[in-house]
Order: structure tokens, then sequence, then C-alpha cells
């Protein structure tokens, strides 16, 4: 006589709905698309500085963000010419402008310093000349090319390269990558309550998981050519869809946000 198979008719109820849990993918019951818990944007911080360097050098490195962002912002009526091709603002241009107007920051940098600078100015480079077909782009006004979208860029090549961390967490970000991690927000928040002449530097010397680090923010405010993307009526479309943020010249719309390892 042929051996009876198994049948699941023989299983107990317990057994059989332990079987069909274990059939579900694992994590089937998991919230989809949110951030993972905990992590840090940088594991290897390939270059630091002393403590006692550190905090000026992160301030240092927040004011030739600035300075780099008002180089392109003057350059905006140009790249939104629609009737211009080539643009003349390619990245050599760019950072001899750049390398020009941050010599104060730069004319006391120790050597540890200097080579952090011309990472900076590599980076921000970089991200100049992989743009050049989009700023070149004839016959269309916006080109998808702003100060914010360059210092995005430009924060994720020298955090590539040298475990620096600069981005602009926005009080309503328009790219994921500026959402705030928790003092960031704080940090807006502090901003926001203390009003718009508030404008003190705040230091945080902190870790990143092992790493001591410094990190660094000041307010980014609101200029009147930034209102017809980040003004009023707030929730209207701006002319590239998201919602305006209500906001006026002067007020908080993001923070520069500078993290540097200490080597000490
Ligand atoms: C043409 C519309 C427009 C104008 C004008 C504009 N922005 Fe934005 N802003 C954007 C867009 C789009 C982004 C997202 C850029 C990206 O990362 O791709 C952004 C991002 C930002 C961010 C980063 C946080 C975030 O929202 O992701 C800050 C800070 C910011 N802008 C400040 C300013 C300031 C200051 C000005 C004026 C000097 C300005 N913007 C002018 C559209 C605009």
């Amino acid at each position: 006589m042929p051996r009876r198979l198994f049948t699941m008719r023989m299983l107990p109820a317990a057994v059989l709905g332990a079987a069909m849990l274990a059939a579900l993918p694992a994590g089937a019951s998991d919230p989809v698309g949110v951030a993972a818990k905990g992590g840090f944007p940088e594991y290897l911080f390939l270059e630091k500085l002393p403590r006692a360097e550190a905090e000026v050098m992160a301030r240092k490195l927040a004011r030739a963000v600035v300075a780099a962002r008002m180089i392109i912002f003057a350059h905006g009526a140009k790249i939104t010419d629609p009737k211009l091709g080539d643009k003349g603002f390619s990245g050599a241009v760019f950072e001899e402008q750049w390398r020009r107007s941050t010599e104060d920051l730069t004319i006391d940098a120790t050597p540890a310093q200097k080579q952090i600078f011309d990472k900076l100015y590599w980076a921000g480079r970089q991200v100049m000349d992989n743009n050049q077909d989009r700023i070149n782009v004839q016959g269309v006004a916006w080109k998808h090319f702003l100060p914010a979208k360059w210092e995005r860029e430009m924060g994720q090549v020298l955090t590539a390269r040298t475990g620096i961390i600069i981005k602009q967490p926005g009080r309503t970000y328009r790219s994921p990558v500026n959402v705030p991690d928790e003092l960031e927000r704080e940090t807006l928040v502090h901003y926001i309550d203390a009003g718009r002449d508030a404008n003190q530097p705040r230091v945080a010397h902190t870790t990143m998981g092992k790493q001591p680090v410094v990190r660094y923010m000041e307010p980014i405010r609101l200029l009147p050519p930034c209102l017809p993307c980040h003004g009023k009526p707030k929730g209207e479309p701006d002319m590239l869809g998201f919602h305006k943020d209500g906001l006026e010249a002067g007020d908080l719309i993001g923070l520069m946000s500078v993290t540097l390892a200490v080597s000490d």
C-alpha cells in the first residue's frame, strides 16, 4: 500500500496559520516609503580639523557657500533668458569669480583649511561643469538651475570627497535632500520664534555616530527676488508648481548647515 501523503487536512489550525504568516514577505505590515530610523549622513570623515579651528572653518565654509549662491543668483537673468544659448558661465568662469569673492576667507587659512577650500571650489566647479548642457539650453526660460540646486548638488559632491556635510534644510523643503534632522528642526524653530533680527549663528559640539563633530548653523533669509516662489499668497502655485511659502523678505526660509569632524 502506498504511503499516505501528508495533506492539509491533517494539520492543526495553529500550524496552518503560522505557515500562512511565514508565506508573507518579511516586514509586509511595516509602513512603506518612510525614512529608515537611525543612521547618519556620513560614516567616514576624511577631512578633520582640530576643535580649535573647526568652528571658525565651519563659519568660513558657510560664508563661502553664501558667496557662491550670490554669484549664481546674479547670473539668474542670463540663465533664464530663452534667447541665449551659451551663457559663458562655465565651471572655470564660476570658480574664478568664487575664489575672488572669497579671498578674505582664505587669506589667513592654515594649510589644512586651504586643502578643504580647494576641495570646496573643486566641488562647486564640478557641479557647474555638470550643468552646462542644462544652463546653455536655448528656447527654454526655466532650466531648473538655481542657487539652492547648485548648493544641494555641490554639498553631495563635497561630502563624497571629504566627509564634510553642507546642506540647507528648509522650513518647508522643496527637495527631500533638504529635510532637516532633529537639531536642524530645533534650530529652524529657534530662528522663527526669535524673529528677523536673530542672526547669531548656532554651534553645537556633538557626535555623528562615534565621530565628534562641530555643527554650525546660520539662518538663510529671503530677499525680494526670492518672493515669486517663496512669497505670497501662501499656497498659490509658484512658477514651478510648488505652493508658495507665504513669507516676506527678511523671513527665515532655511539654514546654512555645516558639519565638520574634529580630530581631537
Ligand atoms: C524660481 C523659483 C525660486 C526662486 C525665485 C527661489 N527659490 Fe528657493 N527653491 C526653489 C526650488 C525649486 C528649490 C529646490 C531646489 C532643489 O534642490 O532642486 C528651492 C530650494 C530652496 C532652499 C532649500 C530648501 C528647500 O526648499 O529645498 C532654500 C534655503 C531656498 N530655496 C532659498 C531661496 C532664497 C534665499 C531665494 C532668493 C535668494 C530663493 N530660494 C529663490 C525655488 C525658488
